[in-house]
């Protein structure tokens, strides 16, 4: 896929369901009692794995494209799955089914793409030893497949060494079922999509500080569920209204849940023109519509509790400020490195190709920014938000910029392309 750079965009735009309460929403509606109605639930292959993973263990669900119906089967109706579970890309799916596959009485053997088969699991394999579950990597490489007997289960307290939400929330499920209070304590808050909805189901999961605490379950009740828009799809819109001179974008009910809504700070930090309209609550996570006009922009230093808020943003972040005047450093991100590509490698390596004065750190970059973009060839290396960031990057630049492996955006964002050639016309 191709691009040129882009005359103003003008328009609204209505970005697709929030990817990380779109998974929860079929999760957590698989394992409630009686029906959970999900309207504008995210197509993308990475729900989709979660969906299948679901259907595998007996439960019946009507994928109506806009709206998803789950008929749960309450907390202890899965039925072990005839062949092995396939989480496709998404680590979501990964870490947050094996809590839940940790307390069930069947074993269960599950596995993802190349990438999946990558990526760190031994940080959910300790905590839910701890807790009593039977837990391997099949290569003993940390990594999937993983192989799940499930076991009777007792509630720990986990002081987790980095912040992050599937963690959390893979011990949160494991602890509906656990003997005992099990809580989870992190260096600074992670997305809490989970803590909300649980309690909008009939659990019982209390917050303090970094602190989550669930108590066990009898029971979980499905509900409605209105899953807002994407923040870290509307991210590139944000980004490319900002950056493309003479730009104007009304970005529709946007999901700005404050363990999300770390782009906004920072863009408006860097001098951004961002109005939030119509703030609104919808199944408890807020929403809003955002307006983004362009303007100048500036560099800032970005680390410590921001960085969960929008640590799927910093691709794009990292992007922006090559075009912001002045230096912008990002640190204590290292997660980046272990997301669907090493986001920092593949980051300073695509915007050298494209003329930024970019440097890698241990825990994130350095960019010093103010020098015009120029096309390159970018391999996205199948990485969804990376094929994203160049898009917009490319709209920017001088010259044509060719992404590899484009069709990747389908993990999040099927109509991305689209979306965003619409709003050019
Ligand atoms: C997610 C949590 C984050 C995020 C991922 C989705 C979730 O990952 O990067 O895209 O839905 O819980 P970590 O928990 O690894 O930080």
């Amino acid at each position: 896929m191709k691009f040129t750079k882009a005359s103003p965009l003008k328009g609204e735009i209505t970005i697709p369901g929030d990817k990380s309460i779109s998974h929860r929403s079929v999760m957590f509606g698989s394992i409630a009692k009686g029906t959970t109605e999900i309207s504008h639930f995210l197509q993308g292959a990475d729900c989709l794995s979660t969906i299948s993973c679901f259907k595998k263990m007996g439960i019946q669900i009507e994928n109506n494209h806009d709206t998803v119906i789950v008929h749960g089967n309450g907390l202890r109706g899965l039925k072990k799955p005839e062949t092995i579970l396939d989480c496709g890309n998404s680590g979501t799916t990964t870490r947050l089914i094996s809590g839940l596959l940790a307390a069930q009485d069947f074993n269960v053997t599950l596995t993802g793409d190349e990438s999946i088969q990558k990526r760190p699991m031994k940080r959910i394999m300790e905590p839910l030893s701890l807790m009593g579950a039977d837990i391997k990597s099949v290569k003993e490489n940390g990594c999937a497949p993983l192989s799940i007997s499930g076991k009777k289960l007792h509630g720990i307290h986990y002081t987790s060494p980095v912040a992050s939400a599937q963690i959390k929330s893979c011990i949160l499920l494991a602890g509906l079922y656990a003997e005992g209070e099990t809580k989870v304590t992190e260096p600074y808050v992670s997305r809490n999509h989970s803590e909300i909805m649980l309690n909008y189901f009939g659990a019982n999961v209390k917050t303090e500080g970094t602190t989550a605490c669930i108590a066990p379950a009898e029971e979980l009740y499905g509900n409605k569920i209105v899953v807002p828009g994407d923040i870290s799809s509307a991210a590139y819109f944000i980004a490319a209204g900002l950056m493309i001179p003479g730009s104007e974008i009304l970005i529709k009910h946007v999901g700005i849940n404050p363990t999300r809504d770390g782009i906004i700070h920072v863009c408006r930090n860097m001098g951004a023109d961002i109005t939030l309209l119509e703030v609104n609550t919808d199944s408890g996570e807020p929403t809003a519509d955002i307006l983004v006009k362009s303007g100048s922009l500036h560099g800032i230093t970005i680390g410590g509790a921001i960085i969960p808020t929008l640590i799927d943003e910093l691709p794009m972040i990292a992007a922006m400020a090559c075009l912001a005047e002045g230096e912008t450093i990002i640190r204590d991100a290292a997660e980046l490195k272990v997301k669907e590509s090493n986001r920092i490698e593949v980051m300073v390596r695509n915007l050298s190709a494209m003329g930024a004065d970019v440097e890698e750190t241990e825990d994130g970059m350095i960019i010093r920014g103010g020098k015009p973009l120029r096309g390159a060839v970018i391999d996205s290396k199948l990485d969804h938000r990376i094929a994203m960031t160049f898009a917009v990057a490319g709209l920017c630049a001088e010259g044509e910029t060719e992404i590899l492996g484009a069709e990747c955006v389908n993990i999040s964002y099927p109509g991305f392309y689209q979306d965003l050639e619409r709003l050019m016309k």
